[in-house]
């Protein structure tokens, strides 16, 4: 089975906010943004914008009916600015008018006067100046100061990761449209229907039930639709009510680039500690987020970066502090993973050198150090139906790693100017939001009397075929035809106080949501089928592919008939159900707790070629062996992977987000952000499910896909480290990402440029990220 809407797809047929029929009367909304990072609005003059032909309103913060506020953990974020702007791309006025076109020349005519002010965009230098979000956190398991004692080999170092842009197919987009007594319906490409409703209510001063905000895909999302899209839909419903006329607010690509947060960077010291036999018995770590100029989800993303602070190991002894650093960058946002990728990628870097100082390979630390059952993580939970080992090993014999080791070797000892580099990435990931309250999912199912099926969730389609997941528990639940059931979009009419689809937990929550559903529809139809046959007992009845069966025997009865039946006896044919994940606990006072439901496991072998003279480099393979249990839809999950592990390796490798010195975006555009394409693909890109595993915990006994394989690109850049190493072994590496070619070159050759007068090796890094 596949992702059902492959053929609108192909066809351009499927339909995105920007697709929809404009309605008559439709305005058209943009935004003037703050041209800097960090000033004091002295003059906000729109006159002259509002004389402009087609103009309809010029608004800003004054006219906001309610509060002028949109964020979600931290009160922290105006909709539109007012006394001063915190970052470049800070929408400071809206203008509506009849055409774009309109619209656009009147921005132009808005006099704007900006004293600016000092920015700081250094995460680090946030911190020292006690610019943080929210308090630093702590996670600590053992006593790191009692157990450097024990280390043969103590180990530290810096590591620094940049942005990332989502760059998702369809840009954040909105249309408004105004009902009756001010309420408003709102279509948004936005992850988090709810979250949208909630801060138009709240913006608009109105109760919830007269915003109602509906989805009916995404053309793709990636976290950057989690938190980012409820300003755009704001100001349209904004727009909307304040002019009573339709308004759609969608942006254009580079408008997106320049106005929306991405991954966050993050700069890292740690130290670890191994003892002679490679067994690593303290590690150390602090996180510095560049959270940027507003809270957004950044508090969150800190807290899963602790999560997952040791990767897929063991360490007795951790204390791992974290900082949400305020700086005058866009506001940063989720983005696959979450904040985990990360963590994970220090540690890997802290595993890497570590290695070089002991002489041993990364891969015999990882092996040594990997996770195994009954493990405890530094927030209190033990490892659970572990399969890291398995993964570990089936991934080092189903890719051969000895001959790969050997092979490698070879080609570097016969190669001066070309270099192979591999490595190993174990990855595990927990399984749920780590705010306990979002773990809840809600679902509505009809059964209409024809015998189709209508399905309703909190989850939002974006790509990743949770619709399909759905569709497919709805079909097995009453073994019916999965031509028979459709899942409709997301309205938050029909399912209330969804939680935003993300953390990859959007089919687990809503699939198990819709199963409870079909369940309670099930036994009434089976009470009504027992009737109908005139037996006793309705847990005798069967569906079996639409066929009735008593106690194993067919019966003349089939879906078909039977349905009509249910309704003429006046039995309820539709269900509405809640899940919320079981046995899920988090003590922030203590910081232990059993947060996730599972983790997700596996392991990738990564291996690359270098071109040492100039820099380039190819991914030659990424082979992964993961623990999916039985996959729901095999094409859906495979696809995910593969996307996620292409994607980690554009973080790593070639996707760097750059301000200037002033703070404003340098790579705002598509000639300056480079994203994977087929070339960085790995040649070979091979992904295994585990087959024979079981997860009780998953829909179906599936596990979630959406986040986990991409950490596997963790892997490619350690790799091209291993080839880097291989080329100068004296060296004692950087770990900046991404790791772009101009970066492997001056990695190099880095001892040799240091000697150079005037020749700076960092220069990239005194451009701030
Ligand atoms: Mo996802 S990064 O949890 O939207």
């Amino acid at each position: 089975m596949k992702h059902g809407d492959l053929d609108l797809h192909s066809r351009g047929q499927a339909r995105f906010v920007d697709d929809l029929p404009e309605p008559e009367g439709m305005l058209r909304a943009v935004v003037l943004p703050s041209p800097i990072a960090h000033g004091r609005i002295e003059r906000l003059d729109t006159e002259k914008a509002k004389q402009s032909g087609g103009v309809r309103a010029v608004l800003r913060a004054a006219d906001i009916p309610g509060s002028n506020q949109i964020g979600t953990l931290v009160a922290d974020e105006p909709l539109l600015a007012e006394d001063t702007v915190d970052f470049a791309g800070q929408p400071v006025a809206l203008v509506l008018a009849e055409s774009e076109e309109a619209a656009r020349a009147a921005l132009t005519l808005i006099e704007l006067e900006i004293e600016e002010l000092p920015a700081i965009l250094d995460p680090r230098k946030a911190q020292e100046r006690g610019e943080l979000i929210v308090a630093p956190r702590t996670f600590c398991l053992g006593d790191v100061e009692a157990a450097w004692q024990q280390c043969d080999v103590v180990v530290e170092g810096q590591v620094e990761s940049g942005g990332q842009e989502h760059l998702y197919l369809e840009t954040q987009g909105s249309l408004a449209l105004p009902g009756e007594r001010g309420s408003v319906r709102v279509i948004s490409s936005t992850q988090s229907p709810t979250g949208v409703q909630r801060v138009i209510a709240r913006v608009l001063g109105l109760a919830m039930h007269r915003v109602e905000v509906e989805v009916t895909r995404l053309g793709g999302a990636f976290g950057g639709k989690e938190d980012q899209a409820t300003a755009w839909a704001a100001l349209a419903a904004l727009g909307a009510v304040r002019c009573r006329a339709p308004v759609k607010l969608v942006l254009h690509r580079q408008e997106d680039m320049v106005y929306t947060g991405k991954r966050h960077p993050y700069a890292s010291d740690y130290r670890i500690g191994v003892s002679a036999s490679g067994q690593v018995l303290a590690y150390q770590v602090e996180f510095y987020q560049n959270a940027g100029a507003a809270a957004d989800l950044s508090p969150a993303i800190l807290e899963r970066t602790l999560f997952h602070c040791t990767g897929s190991y063991f360490i007795p002894n951790v204390k791992a502090t974290a900082y949400c650093c305020r700086t005058n960058l866009l506001p940063n946002t989720a983005f696959r993973g979450f904040g985990g990728p990360q963590g994970m990628f220090v540690m890997e870097a802290a595993l890497f050198k570590a290695a070089a100082v002991l002489g041993v390979s990364p891969a015999e630390l990882q092996e040594k150090n990997l996770l195994k059952e009954g493990d405890t993580f530094p927030y209190g939970m033990a490892a659970r139906r572990c399969s890291a080992p398995i993964c570990w090993q089936e991934a080092k014999s189903r890719y051969d790693y000895e001959e790969s080791r050997q092979r490698v070797e070879a080609f570097n000892s016969s190669h001066s100017l070309q270099k192979k580099g591999l490595a190993f990435m174990p990855v595990c990931f927990g399984i749920s939001f780590t705010n306990t309250v979002l773990n809840q999912g809600g679902a509505l199912v009809h059964v209409y009397t024809d015998g189709s099926v209508s399905v309703s969730t909190g989850a939002v389609e974006m790509g990743q075929g949770v619709k399909y997941k759905i569709l497919e528990v709805a079909a097995r639940m009453f073994s019916i035809d999965r031509g028979r059931v459709r899942v409709e979009s997301t309205s938050t009419v029909r399912v209330a106080n969804t939680s935003p689809t993300a953390a990859s937990t959007g089919a687990d929550l809503n699939g198990k949501a819709t199963d409870i559903a079909c369940r309670a529809i099930l036994e009434r139809i089976k009470g009504v089928a027992a009737e109908e046959l005139e037996q006793k007992d309705p847990a005798g009845v069967e569906i079996r592919e639409e066929q009735v069966y008593y106690r194993g025997e067919k019966t003349n009865l089939n879906w078909d008939r039977l349905i009509p039946r249910v309704y003429t006896r006046r039995v309820n044919l539709s269900a509405q159900a809640h899940y919320a994940t079981p046995g899920i606990h988090f003590d922030k006072a203590k910081e232990k707790g059993e947060p996730f439901s599972y983790h997700a496991y596996g392991t990738a072998l990564c291996e690359v070629t270098v071109d040492c003279l100039r820099g380039t480099y190819q991914v030659d393979a990424v082979k992964a062996v993961h623990d999916l249990g039985p996959s729901l839809v095999p094409q859906v999950d495979l696809g995910q992977a593969e996307g996620g592990i292409v994607q980690g390796i554009g973080w790593l490798t070639l996707e760097e987000v750059l301000y200037s010195e002033e703070g404003r975006l340098l790579t705002g555009t598509l000639s300056t952000y480079k994203v994977p394409d087929i070339h960085q693909t790995p040649g070979e890109l091979e992904i295994h499910f585990l087959e024979g595993t079981e997860n009780p915990l998953g829909l179906f006994h599936s596990k979630a896909i959406g986040e986990p394989p991409l950490m596997y690109g963790i892997g490619v850049y350690y790799a091209l480290l291993a080839a880097i190493q291989a080329f100068s072994p004296e060296s004692d590496l950087p770990v900046v990402a991404p790791l772009t070619p101009e970066r492997v070159l001056m990695t190099l050759y880095r001892d040799r440029l240091a000697g150079l007068r005037g020749f700076k090796t960092k220069s990239k890094r005194s451009v701030s990220r």
